[in-house]
């Protein structure tokens, strides 16, 4: 066990500035999880946190009480970086992503209905019609890019369906939200991001202006219901608006990645074919080798406290690595391989406790539902190039640029 005050005495890892784009990032932090387990670090824009490792140590953080998840309990330590510096307060905005209990439970119990499993089930039909009906419009292509074609649109429509986005709107909902994705690495960054955050509240409170004259049946319009009553307006503001920025790049990372691994097996889209538990299996070690989220989630010390080992003062910003902690050789053998058989998974990739992804069996349903239609459809789609060829974008949520496929209709020869 490393001894108390360790974490602040060590030399600061740098957390290297393209860590969400290289290829392989976990060779990073299996170095800081032989190292110990809590690590200090300083990630991009020059903040410093201390960076929990294992997966054991993950949990405990993401149910410690005394880890909040307002900023604004770290104003020094993000006054004292180059990347969050003026005009950078959106940050500390309310969301129900910086909130704690009993404000959060309030936003939280606002929006948890909408994402009760038989509303999931309720939306799996539209989503495979809207699958299915990009599919259509694809397959005279000879080639596609699952990303922007497939993935991106699907996610998009599907959260958008769920929350009453007209669809004229969402092109430009899906450029704030990509704005958003972009790290705040200078004041260039922090500025786009900025004015996206600024566009998103202003757009959703002019939307549930008008849903509260002119209600239809989608979340949005029940959240402006809510609103009618001035003091959970806030916290209609801050559901809505969490909803509205999370999950899509995520949910398409989701969707793209399986493919990828998928089409790079020697049986291709035939390991999972149409079964929707094989699929469904599949999907989670996807969640737990390749997870969206490398950084993350943060939290911030309301007060001194002792984490993995080590003490964390008040004010101190502290990073749970879940990616860390899904390839954690304590608690997954053989962590580096790709093993959809792993039952049960146990990875950490929609977090745990009060904060747990609301999203979780959305994005689930979305990635089975895109995996299993173009099974389904181009059982023999494969990629053009090797896997290893591929780009992953400099983004906040860990996604590849481009993937490149070719449509090979049912019936088609292999080559
Ligand atoms: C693969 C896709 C996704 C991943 C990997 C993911 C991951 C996460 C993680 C790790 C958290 C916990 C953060 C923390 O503990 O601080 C979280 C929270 C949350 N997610 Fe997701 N998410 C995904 C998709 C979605 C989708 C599609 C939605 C909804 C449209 C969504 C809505 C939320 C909300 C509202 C929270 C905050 C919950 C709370 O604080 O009570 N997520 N997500």
């Amino acid at each position: 066990m490393s001894p108390p005050h360790a974490a602040d005495r060590r030399r600061p890892h740098l957390v290297p500035a393209d860590l969400e784009s290289r290829p392989d990032p976990y060779p990073f932090f299996r170095q800081l999880r032989e190292t110990g387990r809590l690590q200090p670090v300083v990630v991009a824009g020059g903040l410093e946190a201390s960076l929990v490792t294992r997966h054991e140590d993950v949990v405990t953080g993401l149910l410690t009480r005394g880890l909040s998840r307002d900023p604004r309990n770290a104003r020094d330590a993000f006054a004292a970086t180059d990347g969050y510096a003026d005009g950078r307060e959106h940050i500390f905005e309310r969301t129900l992503f910086s909130s704690d209990p009993p404000a959060h439970t309030v936003s939280r119990r606002l929006v948890a209905g909408a994402f009760a499993a038989r509303n999931i089930d309720l939306l799996r039909p539209k989503v495979r019609a809207t699958a299915e009906d990009l599919l259509d419009r694809l397959a005279t292509r000879p080639e596609i890019d699952v990303m922007s074609d497939y993935a991106v649109p699907l996610a998009v429509a599907a959260i958008g369906d769920l929350l009453g986005i007209p669809a004229s709107d969402r092109s430009m909902v899906s450029r704030w939200q990509r704005d958003l994705d972009v790290p705040p690495v200078d004041s260039r960054s922090a500025a786009v991001a900025f004015e996206a955050s600024t566009a998103i509240g202003a757009y959703l409170q002019d939307l549930m202006r008008y849903r509260r004259g002119y209600p239809v049946n989608d979340l949005l319009s029940e959240l402006a219901a809510v609103g009618r009553d001035k003091s959970l307006r806030g916290d209609v503001m801050a559901g809505a608006q969490t909803l509205l920025v999370v999950g899509h790049t995520a949910t398409a990372s989701l969707i793209a990645t399986s493919i990828v691994h998928l089409v790079a097996r020697p049986s291709g889209l035939h390991s999972v074919g149409t079964s929707p538990p094989r699929t469904a299996q599949f999907i989670e070690e996807v969640l737990r080798y390749d997870a969206p989220v490398l950084l993350g989630p943060f939290r911030y010390a309301t007060a001194d406290l002792q984490l993995a080992g080590s003490r964390v003062p008040s004010g101190g910003v502290v990073i749970l690595c879940i990616a860390s902690a899904n390839r954690d050789p304590v608690r997954f053998g053989d962590p580096d391989s790709f093993r959809p058989d792993r039952r049960p998974n146990g990875h950490l990739t929609f977090g745990r406790g009060v904060h747990a992804c609301l999203g979780s069996s959305l994005a689930r349903m979305i990635a089975q539902t895109a995996v299993g239609a173009l099974a389904t459809r181009f059982p023999e789609a494969r990629l053009r190039g090797e896997p290893s060829a591929l780009r992953w974008r400099f983004s906040q949520v860990r996604c590849l640029e481009a993937v490149p496929l070719i449509l090979v209709p049912a019936g088609a020869p292999r080559p």
